[in-house]
């Protein structure tokens, strides 16, 4: 079905691009290497693959890549509705996850056992039951790198406003409480100079480490399972270092690490209470890996600055959170990849981890 050489080829090139970490410059040359995918693909038989896609809303990109080999059956229920996957799933050889719904036993038993191939769209896959799908053999994509710089940007973002304030400026102005006849009035913490600190120092951390580079910053830490490498280090200004000492002597961190037993809850009241009282909390990353009472009482009582989180535990936050009441956190609901390019070309790879998948191959961003 497919040309070996030329994927060979397109492989050597994804690996380098992982090993690289390039962001910028690595999406650039990931997006042109699937559109040449996709121009051979259209010269390829169509195939009798069924795909079911889970979200009515997957770029049209994406579809009209996967409809040039395979017959695509897409979900029509907004808010994905389970059942309607589960009908839907009974036969396919291919599943593109469109949602964060668990992707668990009950769906491969209503697939059957012709399942091929799956992807999510998505870079973290903690609602996949990924020992089950590797017991199946069943090989999973996902869709990191092409993401990282939309949630970096966001990151920025979070990390601004909350250490200069600017949820908690509005809310002056609204109430007519502007009282800046004060000298100290609304002081916030300084990016120059400050510590960062990296909870997950993979691809979105580093994109956000090289944003930092602007900001005269004194240095980074990071606490990850696997160093760099001397070469990021040195280009980072980073130290790995143990969690204690990371949330001790950090002024801002950002926490950027898959959701996994081990990170789950790591910034709890021990580690809040390890943290300076000027301290930066920024989560782009999920948001059960912040213990949510621990950081309410933690942002109440100020032994943290404030904090700045597009991720919580559990999404959608109810209107009535007591997080929602406190004037030192910013909240975004769950955004970060949520710009036309970053989700358009996040379908993209999806369609290409199940072209490859069906194929027998590596997928394009395989998951293990
Ligand atoms: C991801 O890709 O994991 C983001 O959180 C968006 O789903």
């Amino acid at each position: 079905m497919c040309n070996l050489k030329f994927y060979f080829f397109i492989f050597c090139v994804i690996l380098n691009f992982y090993h690289n970490g390039a962001a910028r410059s690595g999406r650039r040359d990931k997006m042109a290497d699937i559109e040449q995918q996709s121009k051979e693909r259209q010269e390829e038989p169509k195939q009798s693959y069924k795909v079911l896609v889970t979200h009515p809303e997957v770029p049209k990109e994406a579809l009209d890549l996967l409809s040039q080999v395979t017959e695509v059956i897409v979900c029509e229920s907004l808010p994905p509705n389970r059942t309607e996957i589960l009908e839907k799933a009974k036969g396919v050889h291919a599943f593109l996850w469109g949602s964060h719904e668990p992707l668990n036993d009950q769906v491969l038993k209503a697939a059957g056992p012709q399942l091929k191939a799956i992807t999510t769209m998505s870079a973290g896959i903690d609602y996949v039951d990924v020992e089950l799908l590797k017991s199946h053999k069943i090989p999973l994509g996902h869709t990191p790198i092409v993401l990282s710089a939309a949630v970096a940007d966001l990151a920025m973002g979070l990390m601004l406003a909350a250490a200069r304030r600017l949820q908690e400026g509005r809310r002056k102005i609204e109430t007519s409480t502007w009282e800046n006849y004060h000298i100290n009035w609304m002081w916030g913490q300084d990016i120059r100079n400050a510590t960062v600190g990296f909870y997950g120092f993979g691809n979105i951390g580093q994109t956000i480490a090289q944003r930092l580079q602007g900001f005269d910053i004194a240095g980074i830490l990071y606490t990850t399972r696997h160093a760099i490498g001397e070469d990021k280090e040195k280009q980072f200004n980073a130290k790995k270092v143990p969690f204690t000492e990371l949330v001790e002597k950090s002024d801002i961190i950002f926490i950027a690490a898959p959701l996994t037993p081990e990170t789950q809850g790591a910034f709890n009241s021990t580690a809040f209470q390890q943290m300076k009282p000027t301290a930066v909390l920024v989560n782009i990353a999920r948001g059960p890996i912040v213990n949510q009472k621990d950081l309410y009482t933690a942002l109440k009582t100020q032994q943290i600055f404030a904090a700045g989180i597009d991720v919580v535990d559990s999404e959608p936050l109810p209107a009535d959170d007591p997080l929602l009441t406190l004037p030192n956190i910013v909240i975004t609901p769950h955004i970060g990849s949520a710009t036309k390019r970053t989700r358009t070309d996040m379908a993209i790879v999806a369609a290409h981890n199940i072209l490859r998948g069906l194929a027998g191959e590596p997928m394009f961003s395989p998951a293990y």
